[in-house]
């Protein structure tokens, strides 16, 4: 794959590594649909399956070959030649396919699982990768268990399957046994030692046992290596794989650390990791980065108070910006009279702070004991300290506040506040907020200590 030095090849492997964890297999509908999703989204190389493991996988690279021309797919192949021609078939209507060659190197898994030595793997590395090149351009070798592999041996076998014809070194942190400096060093001497090695790509492919799988593809990355291997959700064998959105989102909003470019539309992770979720019916950590339903949700009242003054002030990135429909702003114990006001405004009451304050105190009392205030359990607040005293006039529901922020809004005249809901959510989005003190009345400090 053409490579200008900065851009960086994005090789999914949900449908294959993602699929390895327990719970997550997918038929072959569910395995196009996805594909279709991945597509959309931009990753630059689908790995679609393993062809000899089953028909039904066989037949998903298939398919996934003929639902999405753009991409590379590749199927992945042990180094022996029945697995090799079976992923070769199983690609021969791919527009671009990849067969993708793993063998281990490191001595606990020729001594204990694969039983030959290493003169064995070595020769059996390479012959796998001269007949891979007779089916296919495109050959991917991963040295499995390389960051336990003595690395004189690594980067002896590296040399013979670049000789053979590889075209893509992928790097696999098989047991997520890795630090960052120790691997970005890895990829460093790789760099220097291997012959050959200016004319491949190096990849990088970390699994998540210690929490590094994306630290050490960013260590990777920062180290000469132009292709990352990595799932949505982080989903894979035991603790996962690196988390596609959480190392492109690093990329993108830490530019200025990682000159780096991918070709992944951001817009679509949020999109496709609740694909994945739907048909694994695995859910995402409510505090999983970039994609958790808490990514974007703020409680704490000296939180909200600051992302209803400039958002900025707690977000490093907009939640539009991967595809999440807005910020949200919870009503719990921690929670403020800033954005509690904000919230009685939307549900259509509006108070002056002192009559806000009576409602505040018993609103805290309620959060002590029920974690979240939901919105009938604010309105039944409300009615029982005032009844209907304070309802806003039908038809200006929204917009005391929208005149309010509008005027904050250096004159963009938008609407900054969203409507009421039909139907009370639990949760009220903070869509549009606005980016300039919201106070009128008091000074600074003395509106900040009221407000959360
Ligand atoms: O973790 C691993 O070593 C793998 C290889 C097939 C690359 O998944
Ligand atoms: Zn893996």
């Amino acid at each position: 794959m053409e490579n200008d030095g900065s851009r960086i090849t994005i090789f999914d492997t949900t449908l294959r590594d993602g699929e390895q964890s327990p719970g997550c297999s997918m038929n072959v509908q569910e395995k196009a649909r996805l594909a279709r999703q991945l597509d959309r989204l931009g990753v630059d190389v689908i790995e679609a399956g393993f062809p000899i493991a089953s028909d039904g996988d066989f037949a998903a690279v298939q398919a996934v070959a003929a639902a999405v021309p753009r991409p590379v797919i590749a199927a992945l192949a042990r180094a022996a030649r029945h697995d090799i021609e079976r992923a070769a078939q199983a690609l021969q209507s791919a527009i671009r396919p990849r067969i993708h060659i793993v063998l281990a190197t490191s001595d606990i898994h020729l001594q204990h699982k694969l039983r030959i030595s290493r003169q064995q793997a070595l020769e059996q590395a390479r012959d796998s990768v001269r007949l891979a090149r007779t089916f296919c351009n495109d050959v991917e070798f991963s040295p499995e268990d390389a960051t336990r592999t003595d690395p004189e041996f690594l980067f002896q076998v590296l040399e013979a399957v670049i000789e053979a014809g590889a075209t893509t070194l992928n790097i696999p942190d098989t047991v997520g046994y890795t630090v960052p400096a120790e691997f970005g060093e890895l990829i460093r001497n790789i760099r220097q030692r291997v012959r050959g090695v200016e004319g491949v790509t190096i990849s990088a492919h970390c699994h998540n046992d210690l929490g590094l799988a994306v630290a050490n593809s960013l260590a990777a990355i920062a180290n000469g290596a132009r292709q990352v291997e990595c799932t949505i959700n982080g989903i894979g064998e035991r603790a996962g794989n690196a988390s596609l959105e959480e190392i492109v989102m690093a990329l993108r909003v830490r530019a200025d650390q990682y000159p780096y470019t991918t070709g992944i539309a951001t817009e679509h992770l949020y999109p496709t990791s609740q694909m994945l979720e739907e048909i694994t019916k695995i859910p995402v950590q409510p505090n999983k980065a970039i994609i958790g339903r808490n990514a974007f949700a703020h409680e704490a009242g000296i939180h909200q108070d600051g992302m209803l003054k400039n958002r900025l002030t707690y977000e490093i990135m907009t939640p539009q910006s991967v595809g999440v429909p807005g910020s949200k702003l919870v009503l719990g114990k921690h929670s403020g009279r800033h954005a509690l006001s904000l919230r009685c405004d939307q549900l259509g009451y509006h108070f002056e702070r002192r009559e806000l304050d009576e409602i505040y105190r018993k609103f805290v009392v309620l959060a002590d004991q029920i974690k979240q205030v939901h919105d009938h359990q604010l309105l039944g607040l409300i009615h029982e300290t005032y009844g209907e005293a304070h309802r806003i006039p039908p038809g200006r529901v929204d917009s005391d506040r929208s005149v309010a922020a509008a005027a904050n809004a250096e004159g963009q005249g938008r609407r900054l506040f969203p409507a009421v809901p039909a139907a009370p959510a639990s949760d009220f989005s903070a869509a549009s907020l606005p980016n300039t003190p919201g106070s009128e009345h008091l000074p600074d400090q003395e509106d900040y200590l009221w407000g959360v």
